[in-house]
């Protein structure tokens, strides 16, 4: 495991684009697991300012809400559209956003298993992680072989996502989300954190023990993870335990 610690969160994804901008330099057709929320806007805006062709690039988005109606400017099908697609000027017949309002949610979720498999895997996968430890929307206690699926979302994710929103009640209940078994087989998992609010979180995922009650421990578990965080996120991380800590402009080394 890698680990940039940057001043701030624009430099989060000034690191973590460039990551990606080599990748598709050297995979043009790189297939790209897209997050929401707020942590992975500073990547898409600064990989929008690197001179590389993006037609060809492949996108998976991590998760949707169930039950929104198509169109909804906060379904992650409308995030993905104006953050990521239109941004970065990608196909958006090669970006596919799980189906939230299919007639059978759970038929959606094994199709979208089945439609990664099919476009080779992922290469990429972008990550942010919750409060509450989720990974994508596998919430804690999500098993960590799980695999695309329906989720009930906590009242503590709700809350988080409830800025979005007009009113707290407007936040859906239930999402499809890539399993923690889903995204274990992305070739190569970015995880990019900022904020004090999840410096105690990012320091149980990485140094903590690996449990369905902090998913994205699940990560220790990879063997290509790259987590990108503004000092404040990493301000809890232990030191050693066994992570490469790499100090970019000035910021403090995890080492
Ligand atoms: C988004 C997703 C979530 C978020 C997480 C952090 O597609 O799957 O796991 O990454 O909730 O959200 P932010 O970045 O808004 O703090």
């Amino acid at each position: 495991m890698e680990i940039f610690v940057v001043p701030t969160a624009s430099a989060t994804g000034s690191v973590a684009a460039g990551i990606l901008a080599a990748v598709i330099r050297s995979k043009p057709d790189a297939v790209l697991g897209l997050a929401t929320g707020g942590s992975p806007l500073p990547i898409y805006r600064a990989l929008a300012d690197h001179t590389v062709d993006m037609s060809a690039v492949r996108g998976f988005a991590l998760d949707e809400y169930v039950g929104l109606p198509a169109g909804h400017p906060e379904s992650y099908a409308e995030v993905v559209r104006r953050e990521v697609t239109e941004r970065l000027h990608l196909d958006p017949a090669k970006v596919t956003v799980p189906d939230g309002s299919a007639a059978d949610p759970e038929r959606a979720a094994a199709d979208y298993d089945a439609a990664i498999a099919a476009a080779g895997g992922i290469d990429v996968q972008i990550l942010g992680i919750g409060h509450n430890g989720h990974l994508a929307f596998n919430e804690p206690g999500s098993a960590l072989d799980s695999r695309t699926r329906v989720e009930v979302l906590t009242e503590r994710t709700r809350e988080a996502n409830a800025r979005y929103f007009s009113a707290p009640s407007d936040v859906p209940a239930r999402c499809i989300t890539q399993g923690l078994g889903t995204i274990m087989e992305a070739r190569h998992l970015l995880l990019v954190v900022n904020g004090a609010d999840k410096a105690g979180i990012l320091a149980a995922a990485l140094n903590g023990p690996v449990t369905a009650e902090c998913p994205a421990s699940i990560l220790q578990r990879h063997p290509h993870v790259t987590v990108v965080a503004d000092e404040a996120a990493a301000s809890q991380l232990a030191p050693g335990s066994g992570q490469v800590a790499v100090r970019v402009a000035g910021a403090a080394a995890v080492a």
